[in-house]
């Protein structure tokens, strides 16, 4: 396949970047997304050009660290990491505009890599639960519902990876922070911190300069681990609860 690419390029976060045009003549629909990259950046280095900085680490839809907008869409066209998307999602003559996270939380660092340490301080605020680390614990010495382990399971599946934010029109983090509150929020263990760790959480949130949920529902859609909705329902149960109770 034959196709062209506009990439957001930017030195770093202070001075402004700019869409700039490459054009691939040899693309396979087996390649990557990311595989893609590759091949333009070793024909970038070739040519004593400076390569496309992007970000990825695992490429196998585990760490959340390869987040790029594609044709103004978190991840692209198929409801996955960028690093499982293939080429094959594109067609011989396409177009395809790359740009990184868009949102005030998330600085661009250069080119395609944001700064998401915004996620870690938010779960840094989430503090500890009190429960003994050390030896494993006896099989069943905590039991938990299955209904519940189900649901904490599922919602652990979020990787962090920051899609939600960049799809929100509000640049909102509440599903990442509803999953997180989520899966703690179901277990045994996770009960006795359940109130203050909501509301630090939340502050913490606000404190980025995220914004708030108007249940528009696009963080859902562009999650590549189909964390659901609910989750911001849950967190905003927690988070009124604990008011309740006075913190
Ligand atoms: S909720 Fe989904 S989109 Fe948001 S950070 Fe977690 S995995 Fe990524
Ligand atoms: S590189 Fe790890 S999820 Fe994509």
């Amino acid at each position: 396949m034959r196709i062209t690419l506009k990439i957001w390029r930017q030195p770093n976060s202070t001075e402004p970047g700019a869409m700039v045009d490459y054009a691939l003549d040899d693309v396979s629909e087996d390649m990557s997304f990311l595989e893609m990259l590759d091949v333009l950046n070793e024909q970038l280095i070739s040519a004593g050009e400076e390569p496309v900085a992007f970000d990825s680490d695992c490429r196998e839809g585990i760490c959340g660290s390869c987040g790029l907008m594609i044709n103004g869409q978190a991840h692209g066209p198929e409801v996955t990491t960028t690093c499982q998307l293939h080429m094959r999602s594109f067609q011989d003559g396409d177009e395809i505009v790359i740009e990184p996270w868009r949102a005030d939380p998330f600085p661009v660092l250069k080119d395609l890599m944001v700064d998401r340490r915004a996620f870690d301080r938010m779960i840094a605020a989430g503090g500890y639960i009190s429960v003994n680390t050390g030896a494993a614990p006896d099989a069943h010495a905590v039991p938990v519902p299955k209904e519940k382990a189900d649901r904490a399971f599922d919602v652990a599946t979020c990787i962090g990876c920051g899609a939600c934010v960049a799809a929100c029109p509000n640049g909102s983090a509440s599903l990442f922070l509803g999953a997180k509150i989520t899966h703690l929020g179901e277990l045994p263990q996770g009960q006795a911190e359940r109130d203050l760790r909501v509301v630090n959480m939340v502050g913490q949130h606000d404190l980025e300069g995220f914004g708030g949920c108007t249940n528009i529902g696009e963080c859902t859609a562009a999650c590549p681990k189909e964390i659901p909705l609910d989750v911001i329902s849950r967190l905003n149960w927690d988070l009124h609860a604990a008011l309740r109770h006075g913190h």
